[in-house]
């Protein structure tokens, strides 16, 4: 029989590109989504790109009684959990929101796991836990530092994973490190559809593109990296749904809990911000007019992965290049100007 796995926020940006590849793995999937930043149109795309009926329950990880219903009916193998509220700013504007969701909701769904014995777990984790990196690449030791609601919703939620992992040691809860998350299913039937004027570079950029949004206005150019801007590890979205398959592949194979386990999944490649304006304007054929502004508050001059123990460990390893990140994000794009409004 298929382990069966329970995906929260699996309606979301990574999480329905990591469904279809749990799927195409061999894995059963059940999405649990309040939808408060994704929609059922996503899901039917998935659905249509797998050819299969995906079991999507709506409901909202701080629900432990839906939640409980939902443990009565499937027996899972584990759960990647991807639900929670990603957006910088908007943690500053309303703290106790994000903790409240990210913090609070996670706590409830690890005490249901506990009543139902399912004890494999992975987790959404960010590069943002690093902070301002003293060493580059970052691998899974360096320090650990936030400075936003958000961040600090990640890291707590990291350290109360290690102290589970203390006081029982049955848990496995593989931490998966995000570097900068960008581009889209090949198909263009799926990517990242912000409600707003994206945060996130990638998004900012391809909005541009497609005559959405005006220009870019680029953060700082006084950066100390290649040409002054900053520098980040943008990851396809499909390496890092693989990297999903991959963490559960290796919990299937190990004989005894492994605990709490970071790992980074990341490139191992930093690129700077008019690198990536350059490669979306060749692949896109797209002029993105620009304009250089003060530096983000927050921001950091450079980032960028050790994957070293991901490759070690999961035998994964990102493949796709700058071009095929933007192409992807370009196709996604074009087809859907508006997201996955009709
Ligand atoms: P997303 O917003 O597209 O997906 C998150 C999903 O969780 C959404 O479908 C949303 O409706 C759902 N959700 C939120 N709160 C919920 C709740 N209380 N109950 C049930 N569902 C809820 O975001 P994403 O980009 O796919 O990110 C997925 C995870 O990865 C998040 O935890 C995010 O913090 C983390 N992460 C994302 C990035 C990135 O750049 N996208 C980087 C590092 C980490
Ligand atoms: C941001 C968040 C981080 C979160 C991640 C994924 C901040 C400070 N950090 O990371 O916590 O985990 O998104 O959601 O918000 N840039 C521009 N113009 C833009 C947008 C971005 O020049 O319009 C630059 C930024 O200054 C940065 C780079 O592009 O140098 C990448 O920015 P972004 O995509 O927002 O990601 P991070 O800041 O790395």
């Amino acid at each position: 029989m298929k382990n069966k796995i329970l995906v929260t926020g699996g309606a979301g940006y990574i999480g329905t590109h990591t469904c279809i590849a749990l799927h195409q793995a061999g894995y059963d999937i059940v999405i649990y989504d309040n939808l408060s930043n994704s929609s059922r149109e996503a899901i039917n795309r998935v659905s249509q790109l797998i050819d299969v009926s995906i079991d999507f329950i709506e409901g909202d990880i701080r629900d432990a009684k839906r939640l409980r219903e939902v443990f009565e009916a499937h027996q899972f193998f584990g759960v990647i959990h991807f639900a929670g509220l990603k957006a910088v700013g908007e943690s500053v504007a309303k703290p106790l929101m994000y903790y409240n969701n990210n913090v609070s909701g996670t706590i409830n769904l690890l005490e249901v796991m506990a009543e139902y014995k399912v004890k494999k777990f992975v987790f959404s984790s960010s590069a943002t836990v690093y902070g301002d990196p003293e060493v580059l690449p970052i691998d899974e030791n360096s320090p650990r530092s936030c400075t936003n609601p958000y961040g600090q919703s990640k890291l707590t939620v990291e350290h109360i994973l290690e102290n589970l992992a203390v006081s029982d040691n049955d848990w496995n809860l593989i931490t998966l490190r995000y570097f900068n998350p960008v581009g889209a299913h090949p198909s263009g039937q799926i990517g990242e559809d912000p409600n707003d004027i994206p945060n996130n570079l990638m998004p900012y950029i391809s909005q541009v593109a497609v005559g959405k949004l005006a220009k870019l206005n680029i953060f700082g150019n006084d950066y100390p990296t290649v040409d002054g801007t900053g520098v980040r590890d943008f990851i396809h979205v499909t390496d890092l749904a693989a990297g999903h398959v991959a963490a559960l592949n290796y919990l299937e194979d190990q004989t005894s809990a492994v605990g709490f386990l970071p790992i980074n999944l990341g490139t191992g490649k930093g690129s700077s911000v008019l690198e990536l304006v350059t490669a979306f304007t060749k692949v896109s054929g797209q002029k993105i007019p620009y304009q250089f502004t003060d530096r983000r508050a927050g921001d950091i001059a450079s980032c960028y992965a050790s994957a070293d123990k991901a490759q070690s460990l999961l035998g994964w390893q990102a493949k796709l290049s700058i071009a095929d990140m933007c192409e992807d994000t370009w196709r996604w794009q074009s087809m859907n100007p508006n997201g996955y409004k009709a």
